[in-house]
């Protein structure tokens, strides 16, 4: 029998060799509109997102109590904020080049205004404000290791969302997925470690799934009308293929993301357990440990 999956204990910070300084062409996914216009709103919402996700873990761990038990959880926290910092830091030069290239980022300053809200008016507010910070981060990391899951399950087969990529962001993309499910329980685990209950991690799944659904469809319109591309048949085709095709998103994220309703739900319950670290191992040449010397 297999061991069980277990969360990692330490979690590495890779710098990746991917040359982002030149740009890249406009529909640098495989030169189909729709799946490059959607990539990048997902890259438009990072640099905000990821800053509340590394906030709300720091919060989360100041309020974790320094005990022996507790030290595992304490020092993959760094870990996290590392790997955080680092796909905010490279997503932040991608967003440059799509601004160069005409296209509005409208999805990062409307989440910075609701997160704004949410701060005046509940996590700063209440005592424990952290748990809320936390629930939501723990539903938009559930979202971010399913992509990321997905990501990695088909590549080079039908359904590899990145297949015809220019390759500096096909690497990018490949190595946010795979730390996106290598870290997948960090948010989880403190949320449930600081007492956070599931009536609370359900109301903020459900308002952190309407609001993404939401925004990324906003965002990938916008994108394709500033491109030029929104009433091409050929974007729409590429939109029915990716969400409702044989390998479709709609059919293969539902089981995953359902699973985050149940009462004894964890992270490790869903995606596959060595198919991230497998791809970081096989491409090891493509990134270095930050603190180990090369
Ligand atoms: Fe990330
Ligand atoms: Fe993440």
């Amino acid at each position: 029998m297999n061991a069980a999956p277990h969360a990692p204990t330490d979690l590495t910070i890779r710098r990746l060799a991917v040359d982002l300084s030149q740009g890249f062409p406009r529909h640098w996914n495989g030169g189909d509109a729709f799946l490059t216009a959607f990539a990048n709103a997902l890259s438009m919402s990072f640099p905000v997102g990821e800053q509340f996700f590394m906030d709300a873990v720091k919060h989360g761990a100041k309020a974790l109590p320094d005990t022996p038990e507790n030290a595992d959880l304490k020092s993959v926290v760094k870990g996290f904020i590392g790997q955080e910092a680092t796909h905010r830091h490279l997503h932040s030069l991608y967003n440059a080049h799509l601004e160069k290239q005409g296209l509005v980022n409208h999805w990062g300053p409307r989440s910075e205004k609701r997160l704004e809200k949410g701060r005046q008016m509940l996590f700063e507010k209440s005592e424990k404000g952290y748990l809320h910070e936390l629930a939501m981060t723990a539903a938009f990391e559930h979202f971010t290791s399913i992509f990321g899951d997905l990501t990695l399950e088909r590549i080079d087969q039908p359904g590899d969302w990145f297949r015809g990529a220019e390759p500096s962001l096909q690497t990018l993309w490949r190595w946010h997925a795979a730390e996106e499910s290598e870290h997948k329980c960090v948010a989880f685990d403190l949320y449930q470690r600081l007492g956070g209950n599931h009536a609370w991690r359900m109301r903020w799944f459900w308002y952190v799934t309407v609001q993404f659904s939401t925004d990324v469809i906003r965002q990938t319109v916008n994108n394709l009308w500033h491109d030029k591309t929104l009433f091409k048949p050929s974007t729409w085709w590429s939109a029915g293929r990716f969400l409702f095709g044989r390998h479709g998103m709609v059919w293969r994220v539902a089981k995953p993301v359902w699973a985050y309703t149940r009462k004894d739900f964890h992270p490790l319950q869903v995606g596959h357990p060595t198919q991230a670290n497998d791809w970081l191992t096989g491409h090891a040449h493509q990134w270095t440990a930050v603190g180990s010397k090369v």
